[in-house]
């Protein structure tokens, strides 16, 4: 873990901080709210009737409060984003309008944060769509700065793309067109503002974008209000509830589940599909059910060729595994709690019995061939402490600099190296726009079980070298980024251009 203490006194004592403090400063003065800190948390608290503990039960009677979290654990019911309705659907196409605006949003009851949304919520509103039907979203830009929207894990053209420089500014309306040329996947939307993109995210500019497709609804997953998109993000809250944001804050102590911290979920005793996303702008979550069985069916880009039995799960910044946790397993009453290491963080009250006609089958989709390899490249992923920049192949980003051109409909083996193993280490979470990838190995050993099927974001620990085989499907020729999805490393430089030639 890299040291903050370090890392700013190099800042200060190079000069270099003077680079990147304005940038972090643009949203830390936001109004604090009216003085709260005194406030009782516990007051707030719902009655949760006692549990009638069954087996394979945990005991959260003693569960402490997370760190930076002043309120009393799992007294909140989780909120499930809402899903947004279409304003007119057309031809084949469903238009959505979204602002984009600050709003004043209680992640902890009673203390407002100063927020930038989209339509007002921490997680914005989902967007369910169809595969092979267009999905148009006019987002009406009211934040105080330009931004840009990009729809992460989809193959758009490079304006639809919502690339880093290609932004909007205040007062300003952009449409984005989706064809959703792509199968059944939990995708995201969030800023791409360079360089503010990490506190624009951290402050609420990302939502859930659903695609759905036949042949997944053909498979009789869990489906409807049993389906539901949870969005964890790692969170610094003031001593009165405020969330902060502080570029150097590299252990934002706080994971807050769909914009609240610890709260708890009502289930009932059967099958659930669990689209789980690390919205974190720099943490990597390791995660468990207390040792119960998770089944992974999807990552980043949609179904697994098969599901993959998993006790743990780590997700880097930006990944994302679907999950069917079944309740059935569970007494009435039961309590079953979502841990990452530094606690539980989340917790299923199994509270009622519900038909569950919904399947998982054995086979799901096969991971068609990739074309040929036409390239190999070394991505080398690099920090420099003095200057707080952080390097890709030893550059920083440069929107007018080509850095891998790549030919359509081949694939590339990627080394994805990163060196930085000074001050215990940083990792980097690397994510690609608009191709996919398969995890090849991890320092010669075979990637971990949640790594299997198509992706667009890797995790990258320290000192470690990453091989994937890059998919460039499709026709579409132009620029697009890949960049480290550790936001502040994003901004700091990790990022380059890809530029796909026929
Ligand atoms: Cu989540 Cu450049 O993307
Ligand atoms: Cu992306
Ligand atoms: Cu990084």
């Amino acid at each position: 873990m890299l040291d903050r203490r370090k890392l700013l006194t190099l800042a200060v004592s190079t000069g270099a901080g003077a680079l990147l403090i304005p940038v972090g400063t643009k949203v830390a003065g936001a109004v604090r709210a009216p003085d709260m800190a005194g406030m009782d948390m516990s007051a707030m608290s719902g009655s949760v009737a006692p549990a009638h503990h069954g087996p394979m039960v945990m005991d959260d009677s003693a569960v402490p409060a997370q760190k930076g979290f002043t309120g009393t654990p799992f007294t909140m019911p989780m909120i499930v984003p809402a899903e947004l309705r279409p304003m007119r659907s057309l031809f084949g196409t469903d238009n959505y309008r979204i602002a984009m605006r600050p709003a004043k949003v209680e992640l902890v009851p009673g203390v407002p944060s100063d927020l930038l949304t989209y339509d007002g919520t921490f997680v914005g509103p989902t967007i369910r769509a169809r595969s092979g039907r267009t999905v148009r979203v006019t987002f009406d830009n009211q934040l105080p700065d330009a931004a840009t929207v990009h729809l992460h894990g989809s193959h758009v053209t490079p304006f639809n793309d919502g690339q880093p420089m290609n932004t909007f500014a205040p007062g300003e309306s952009r449409t984005y067109v989706y064809d959703n040329s792509w199968p059944a996947q939990t995708m995201w939307y969030h800023d791409h503002n360079h360089p503010l993109v990490a506190q624009h995210v951290y402050h609420g500019l990302h939502g859930f974008y659903i695609v759905e497709d036949d042949f997944e609804r053909s498979l009789h997953l869990p489906r409807d209000e049993y389906d539901v998109p949870i969005m964890l993000a790692e969170s610094t809250f003031d001593d009165s509830g405020v969330l902060t944001y502080d570029f150097f804050d590299f252990d934002r102590p706080t994971i807050l589940v769909n914009g609240r911290p610890q709260p708890f979920f009502r289930v009932a005793a059967r099958k659930y599909r669990i689209r789980l996303l690390n919205g974190s702008n720099h943490g990597v979550l390791t995660l468990d059910l207390g040792g119960a069985e998770m089944l992974q069916i999807a990552s980043d880009q949609g179904l697994l060729p098969a599901p993959v039995p998993l006790t743990k799960l780590v997700l880097s910044p930006a990944e994302r595994a679907d999950l069917i946790v079944d309740f059935s397993r569970y007494r009435l009453g039961s309590h079953v709690t979502l841990n990452e290491t530094r606690g539980p963080i989340l917790r299923f009250d199994v509270d009622r019995h519900a038909h569950d006609t919904s399947r998982v089958p054995r086979r799901m989709r096969p991971m068609e061939p990739a074309p040929p390899v036409a390239a190999t490249r070394e991505v080398v992923l690099s920090t420099n402490f003095d200057t707080i920049e952080s390097y890709i192949n030893g550059k920083v980003y440069d929107m007018d600099r080509i850095d891998f051109r790549m030919r359509l409909n081949t694939s590339e083996i990627w080394s994805i190296k990163n060196i930085d193993t000074d001050f215990g280490g940083v990792d980097h979470a690397f994510h690609l726009h608009h191709v996919k990838f398969r995890v090849l190995d991890r320092d010669g050993a075979p990637p971990q079980p949640w790594e299997s099927g198509w992706k667009d974001t890797v995790l990258c620990s320290a000192g470690s070298t990453v091989r994937v085989q890059v998919v460039i499907n499709g026709s579409e020729t132009g620029t697009y980024v890949c960049h480290c999805h550790m936001l502040e490393h994003e901004e700091a430089g990790m990022m380059a251009n890809m530029e796909f030639y026929a």
